[in-house]
């Protein structure tokens, strides 16, 4: 039960400190290639394509071409518009498809895509020493428009949900679940490049709030939940064992129920306090009518950014949902992301091979095909050799029914 004292400590404030992310004025960008891997360079020098974003992939409109970020390397083009794709030259040579510039290569084809604000190391950086990483406004228009029309929010309101997986009705929820920058950043700062997801991905639509209804309480995330589910039993430290991942689907703000946190809490290793009001308590039916709300005051931040913006964070940060008090529909995606080492927060096998099958598989890079696999099924990799990890129905009627059995002794 909470103490009668914990209803003075919350007056049902609402004066978080505000961090308000602005749209970007310039983005670097991608030159990818048919499959969707990414031309780079290490050296400034040479060049070749490779299956994942980091700062050697990162290049900005020129001039005439484009212009290496990190090393300065110059490629002249024949366009450099974004959304077009383009043959490209390198000292007087053209480049090839893997892109290797010997004389008589064939010429390769390069689509110029929406890039970064920062250099992938300076998002690192940022999230290393704070726990958190705004990549704002990383994804292109394009895919915020797909995004809005699965989650039937802003311009696609009116829109009736579709009882489908979001991953099988638009190509674009494939390219956020498999957006470059964040998932380097998940690797890096967990120490891994074996990662899953913990759910299927899924966008939701927050309408306003009713001013009755239970609501969110501090917590920190899969696969800790300390103080709401203590699934972690000691402080991990430097072993990572979960990262969230928010992409703002709708424009963040302040008064459409942004998420609140207490930036940098992750480093306490520790649960949120009781008298905040954790998700254990805040969901008891009569709670808020009891209690108020769980606290928002100037101890808590609240992130406002603008739509097509992930914010990255460790999974240990203490925050809760915020309430819409707007009448438009805020749309979101909040994924767990977490080491292959540990066991998922729900089942992802069963959307993935509905995506399989769907039109929207087509549709994406082969890129996207290969990273989305990896994220999606769960593996046992052992001396007897390689599986796939599903449910097994038969197992879980008998786990199920045990589970039932053994309350009704109770
Ligand atoms: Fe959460």
């Amino acid at each position: 039960m909470l103490a009668s004292s914990e209803r003075d400590t919350r007056v049902d404030e609402y004066n978080p400190r505000v961090i308000t992310l602005a749209r970007p004025e310039h983005h670097y960008c991608y030159l990818t290639d048919d499959a969707g891997d990414w031309l780079a360079t290490n050296d400034g020098e040479s060049l070749h394509v490779q299956g994942h974003v980091d700062d050697a992939a990162i290049w900005d409109v020129a001039d005439d071409g484009f212009m290496h970020v990190a090393t300065g390397l110059r490629l002249l083009a024949e366009t450099t518009a974004l959304g077009g794709a383009t043959g490209l030259r390198l000292n007087g040579s053209d480049v090839s498809a893997d892109g290797s510039t010997n004389s008589g290569t064939v010429p390769g084809t390069f689509h110029i895509g929406h890039g970064p604000e920062r250099l992938p190391s300076e998002y690192l950086a940022t999230l290393q020493k704070e726990g958190w990483v705004s990549l704002t406004c990383v994804l292109s228009p394009r895919v915020v428009d797909g995004l809005q029309r699965v989650g039937c929010v802003d311009a696609y309101a009116d829109r009736e949900p579709v009882r489908q997986p979001p991953l099988a009705q638009d190509p674009a929820v494939t390219t956020v679940t498999t957006e470059p920058v964040s998932l380097m950043l998940c690797r890096e700062y967990m120490h891994t490049r074996d990662i899953r997801l913990g759910h299927s991905p899924g966008i939701t639509a927050l309408g306003r709030d009713d001013g009755k209804r239970e609501v969110q309480g501090w917590h920190n995330d899969f696969p800790y939940l300390w103080g709401t589910g203590d699934r972690i039993p000691v402080p991990s430290g430097d072993l990572v064992l979960g990262m969230q991942r928010n992409v703002c689907v709708s424009d963040f703000t302040k008064d459409n129920g942004a998420t609140l946190f207490k930036l940098g809490s992750h480093a306490s290793n520790a649960p949120p306090p009781r008298e905040w009001g954790i998700s254990n308590n805040t969901y008891r039916k009569g709670h808020r009518a009891k209690f108020g709300l769980p606290y928002a005051g100037p101890d808590a931040d609240v992130v406002e950014a603008p739509a097509g913006t992930i914010v990255l964070y460790d999974a240990r940060t203490w925050h809760r949902a915020g309430m819409n008090q707007t009448d438009k529909k805020r749309g979101a995606i909040i994924q767990a992301i977490i080491p292959g080492f540990i066991v998922p927060f729900m089942d992802t096998s069963g959307t993935y091979k509905a995506f399989l099958e769907s039109d929207a598989h087509q549709q994406v890079t082969e890129r996207e095909r290969k990273e989305i696999e990896k994220l999606m099924i769960h593996k046992i990799a052992g001396p007897a050799g390689l599986f796939a990890i599903g449910i097994d129905r038969e197992l879980t009627e008998r786990v199920r029914q045990q589970a039932a059995a053994s309350r009704s002794v109770y």
